[in-house]
This record gives C-alpha cells, sequence and structure tokens, in this order.
C-alpha cells in the first residue's frame, strides 16, 4: 500500500484522512486494470468520499501512470466531479426553456446574489449547493426548483428566498 498523506485544505477546511487516502488507494489498485480506468475511478472515489479531493489527483495520476494535468483536466471538465465536500443540502435550478421562458433567468441570477454562490458552488455556511439542471419535467409550472429530492414550482425571487430560509433551518438542524 503507498505511504501517502493527502490533507484538504480547502472547500469547508474538510482534512482527508488516512482512511480516505487508504480508499482512494485501494479503488486504484482495484479498478486501473481496466480499459480507460480514469472515469470509473473518479466515479469511485466521489462515490466512496463524497467528492474527488484535489489532493488525490497526484496520487491518482501516479497510480494511472497519467500526468496530474491529465487527471486534475477530466474532473474539472466533467461538473458532476465535485471538488469539495459540497453543501448538506443541494439546489438544482432549471435552465431548459419552458422555465426560462417564464422568469428562470431573474430567479438563476437572483440566487447566485443572494447565496453569493455560482453554479457548482457552495454557501460559505455550508449549508446550500447550487447546481444547474436542464427540465425538471415541471415545464408547467416553471420556473422549477429541486432541493434535495423536493420539486418546487413556480418559484419567485421571495419564495426562493422563503426556501432557502427553511433549508438553512433544516441545515442548522444537522451535524
Ligand atoms: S423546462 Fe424547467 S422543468 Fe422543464
Amino acid at each position: 500500500m503507498a505511504n501517502v498523506q493527502i490533507v484538504n485544505t480547502k472547500g469547508l477546511g474538510a482534512v482527508v484522512s488516512r482512511v480516505q487516502t487508504d480508499a482512494v488507494v485501494s479503488i486504484c489498485a482495484e479498478l486501473k486494470a481496466i480499459p480507460a480506468p480514469l472515469i470509473p475511478i473518479l466515479h469511485a472515489v466521489q462515490e466512496k468520499i463524497g467528492f474527488v479531493p484535489s489532493e488525490s489527483v497526484p496520487l491518482i495520476a501516479r497510480e494511472l501512470n497519467l500526468s496530474i494535468a491529465e487527471v486534475h483536466g477530466v474532473v474539472s471538465f466533467y461538473h458532476y466531479f465535485r471538488q469539495d465536500p459540497g453543501g448538506r443540502h443541494t439546489v438544482h435550478l432549471c435552465r431548459a426553456e419552458a422555465c426560462q421562458a417564464v422568469g428562470a433567468g431573474a430567479l438563476e441570477g437572483h440566487a447566485k446574489r443572494t447565496l453569493e454562490v455560482d453554479f457548482h458552488g457552495t454557501t460559505r455556511d455550508g449549508a446550500i449547493r447550487l447546481e444547474p439542471v436542464y427540465c425538471l419535467g415541471n415545464c408547467a409550472l416553471g420556473p422549477s426548483v429541486m432541493i434535495d429530492h423536493e420539486l418546487h414550482g413556480r418559484v419567485s425571487p421571495q419564495r426562493f428566498d422563503q426556501l432557502m430560509q427553511d433549508t438553512r433551518a433544516a441545515a442548522a438542524g444537522k451535524p
């Protein structure tokens, strides 16, 4: 087993523990022999740890005999891969056409401004992660927003603020 300690000093101040380091090494050992193993390894790391710590990138690169730039390029290209622990709640804003026609653009601007994040970002208190989505199947009731697994329709900026207030209150109740 590789003797590598990786420590994450970004995001919410999370520390990538020795256990997580061992998990990355073990995932690489298990999957590196399959064809085109990088993406499956990144999926497995995110599944196991919850995100792909930037400090694990050199480790994965070494295990796959790739450059750090190659691995980093793939992690940052696919927004699916999170590079920080994310928020305790995820808010998906619909950006597709039907919602755009009824104010999703304005809602997006309002959400980014009030949460002080861009898409794929997490609020400073760690409560909320903001993500785009392209149609939630709720087109007749846009603008649509999904908070964790709960769908909300006809979300005005005022309603969004209320939903965020409720979500933050729920987040505060979690460890
Ligand atoms: S376009 Fe937004 S839910 Fe379909």
